[in-house]
């Protein structure tokens, strides 16, 4: 049985990824700081797959810590990096405990990478490198704009760093540039459980639905949209982390055509904000209580993938809808208000 590291582990993609690992028979040891998850993950991983993943509480922006990680764990194959502060609004007050975050542990895990021979990682990469495209949908090879805000600029930054370290060392990466993933596993055990106030529109939107927060501020409706609010692809997480899955073993099947490749993991489909609101309240059946507001810094206007190539060449393609994707934040939502 292989054993996949996946850092970040106990975060909103890190879970769904170790479930989708472990029932590919994946060994999953997950390492995180728990920043932006909590320890208890854990428990509803196995409760899911009926496996316990090991679990290290680690900061692997430091050196010592992340080498000590490698040093006490030597059947390592592969490394799945999760590992990130990811808020594209928050980077823009604190840009440089977000370089330091971002790159410092990308580059422990890299240097320790070296030293014990692993071969393969998947980074979580954005669509954020691309920052405000001139044309769209997005392909892989189309030329990244200068990053919108700190955050995007260290998923660009990692990405150099891939390049230039896979070509020296005997280091195999895979960049997959996530779209925006929401929704939550269809068990309800697990979902997006951010530490205090979230960042990200979905749970902000459940939250307010459930009493949580008073309302939504809708960062802006004066953009050059059709319905003047922002527009995402917006990506079911469980497609996202099969998306993972595919990718490791992309690896072991040596199928790779280069030692860094990227993918988009998108949906193709691009919603604004307000379709976002109208599905929740469609599927969740009730009224959103949301405020128009300010437009909010480091948000670009309009983004949506093309995913002609993940799916030519890892066979992947996202399979839920919207609705299901709201639906199944609000019944995650829900769940987690019986607790
Ligand atoms: C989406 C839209 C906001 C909150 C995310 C991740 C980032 C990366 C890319 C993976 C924007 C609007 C939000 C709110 C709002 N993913 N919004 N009110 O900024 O696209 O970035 O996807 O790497 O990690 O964070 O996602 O959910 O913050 O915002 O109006 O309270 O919703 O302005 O238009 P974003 P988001």
């Amino acid at each position: 049985m292989r054993t996949i590291l996946v850092t970040g582990g106990t975060g909103f993609i890190g879970t769904h990824t170790a479930v989708a690992l472990q029932q590919k028979g994946y060994n999953v040891v997950i390492a995180d700081n728990l920043s932006n998850s909590n320890e208890d993950s854990v428990d509803r991983i196995e409760k899911i797959t009926g496996i316990r993943a090991e679990f290290i509480k680690v900061d692997l922006s430091k050196e010592l810590e992340c080498k000590l990680l490698f040093e006490t764990h030597n059947n390592i194959e592969g490394i799945i990096n999760f590992a990130a502060f990811k808020a594209v609004g928050e980077s823009c007050e604190k840009p440089i405990e977000y370089y330091k975050n971002n790159l410092g542990i990308l580059l422990n895990i890299l240097e320790n990478m070296k030293k014990h021979n692993i071969k393969y990682i998947v980074h979580s990469s954005s669509c954020t490198v691309y920052g405000q495209p001139d044309k769209l949908p997005i392909k892989e090879d189309s030329p990244t704009q200068f990053a919108e805000s700190p955050y995007g600029n260290t998923k660009q930054m990692a990405e150099d760093i891939l390049h230039f370290t896979t070509q020296t060392n005997n280091i195999k990466a895979i960049a997959l540039r996530y779209f925006n993933p929401i929704g939550a596993h269809d068990s309800g055990i697990i979902g997006e459980l951010p530490n205090g106030i979230p960042n990200n529109l979905m749970p902000f939107i459940t939250q307010t639905a459930i009493g949580k927060r008073k309302a939504l501020t809708v960062f802006g409706n004066d953009y050059p949209t059709p319905d003047g609010t922002c527009i995402r692809d917006y990506i079911h997480v469980v497609d996202l982390a099969e998306a993972h899955v595919v990718a490791m073993d992309r690896f072991f099947e040596n199928k790779n055509k280069s030692n860094l490749e990227y993918f988009n993991i998108g949906t193709g489909n691009g919603f604004s904000v307000l379709e976002v609101i109208k599905s929740f309240e469609k599927t969740s059946g009730i009224k959103l209580n949301y405020v128009i507001g300010p437009r909010r810094a480091g948000d670009i206007i309009q983004i949506w993938a093309d995913t002609q190539y993940a799916e030519k060449e890892l066979g992947w393609k996202a399979k839920k809808t919207l609705d299901q994707m709201t639906l199944s934040s609000w019944n995650w939502e829900k769940e987690l208000s019986k607790k």
